[in-house]
């Protein structure tokens, strides 16, 4: 029998909400398909910060170097600033672990209605790929004379040809993998005329490797109106770092809520484990109060899955939730309803014993 290393990383707020009803839903997926996953739970975050002075220890990385892949909750909390936990946690993993594909598919499932008046469902099916090892987030900058008139800051955007190579080659094949085979690079070449301009001619030149793939460049700002106004005209999308962050967002809001957005940080070469998180947060307003939607979760563990190569319990957990999306009384607040995070998860798994494709 197949047997998987998770390590499970609940992390703040609601993510142990949720990583808790995940870890039930893939479970029940592995006894349904006849494989085994063992969970190893890490409880690094902002207590053990606020406790020790670091979110994980010294020798995290090495502690889960070697997992089939992370499952990871949120990171984040009210008395911490944001930008010290998203580096001493989510992006202390990512970046070492060069997980440099972002991907974001957004789509409105059963059930669900988007805010855009003229979307009912097939207009709206698509795949960000997101840069996620530097550009914007590089990291790369400083500050001088702190608190003095002339104090100054830097963050350089760092855009390298091995970096943008990579994520447009993923980013292709991704869109060479789906039936429209449509890719829109996103770009700001109009205006950053460095990084941006290098970011379109390394497009174009791996445009090359794949002539099946039809592809157009467009500026970000008006790729926020053709999302908004013609979402039909988009599949999958490659944008920086930043760039994608916004867009995602945006997407996530037409597909309905937060709540539901899934996203998997990939190393394609497997040399090091990827992570699947859902995208909404610690939410910590929710949080404790059993309301915090799982779909999140659940729709990153079908990314996990198939990442894994367990196709057909892919399907049948991404079936599962599904129907029970298509059913409004199993809706959690943020979807306008009343259900409970172990209402869904128990009729998700109910749906998983019950499918028999
Ligand atoms: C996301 C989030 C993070 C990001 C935040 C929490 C720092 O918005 O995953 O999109 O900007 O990367
Ligand atoms: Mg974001």
């Amino acid at each position: 029998m197949k047997n998987y290393r998770i390590a499970a990383i609940p992390g703040d707020g609601i993510g142990s909400e949720v990583i808790a009803a995940g870890v039930e839903a893939l479970n029940a997926c592995a006894a349904r398909d006849g494989f085994v996953i063992d969970f190893d739970h890490f409880d690094w975050g902002s207590e053990r910060y606020k406790k020790t002075g670091a979110f994980m220890p010294a020798n995290g990385l090495d502690l889960i170097r070697k997992h089939d892949a992370i499952l990871f909750g949120s990171a984040g909390a009210p008395d911490v600033p944001d930008h010290i936990t998203l580096w001493g946690l989510r992006l202390a993993i990512c970046q070492p672990f060069d997980q440099y594909a972002n991907v974001r598919p957004t789509r409105i499932l059963p059930g669900i209605s988007s805010p855009l008046r003229n979307v009912s469902g097939p207009e709206l099916d698509w795949v960000i790929v997101r840069e996620n090892s530097e550009g914007e987030y590089a990291g790369v900058g400083g500050r001088v004379h702190r608190g003095l008139p002339e104090e100054v800051a830097t963050d350089v955007s760092m855009f390298t040809r091995a970096g943008v190579q990579r994520v447009m080659r993923f980013a292709f094949g991704l869109a060479r993998s789906r039936p429209r085979k449509l890719l829109t690079v996103v770009t700001k070449s109009n205006a950053q005329r460095h990084a941006m301009v290098m970011w379109d001619e390394i497009a174009a030149e791996v445009a090359a490797e794949f002539p099946d793939v039809t592809w157009d460049k467009m500026l970000v700002d008006a790729m926020t109106m053709r999302m908004t106004l013609k979402p039909e005209t988009i599949d999958t999308i490659v944008a920086t770092n930043l760039h994608a962050d916004i867009l995602s967002d945006l997407a996530a809001a037409f597909a309905g809520s937060l709540g539901i957005a899934p996203t998997a940080n990939l190393n394609p070469e497997r040399t090091f484990p990827s992570m699947f998180e859902p995208i909404h947060g610690s939410a910590f307003d929710i949080m404790g109060k059993g309301i915090a939607n799982p779909v999140g979760t659940f729709w990153s563990s079908v990314m996990m899955l198939e990442f894994l190569g367990e196709t057909n319990a892919a399907a049948r957990l991404m079936r599962a939730i599904e129907r029970v999306t298509a059913d409004k009384s199993l809706h959690t607040p943020d979807l306008g309803g009343k259900a409970k995070t172990t209402d869904v998860t128990r009729a998700v798994c109910e749906a998983l014993a019950g499918d028999n494709g």
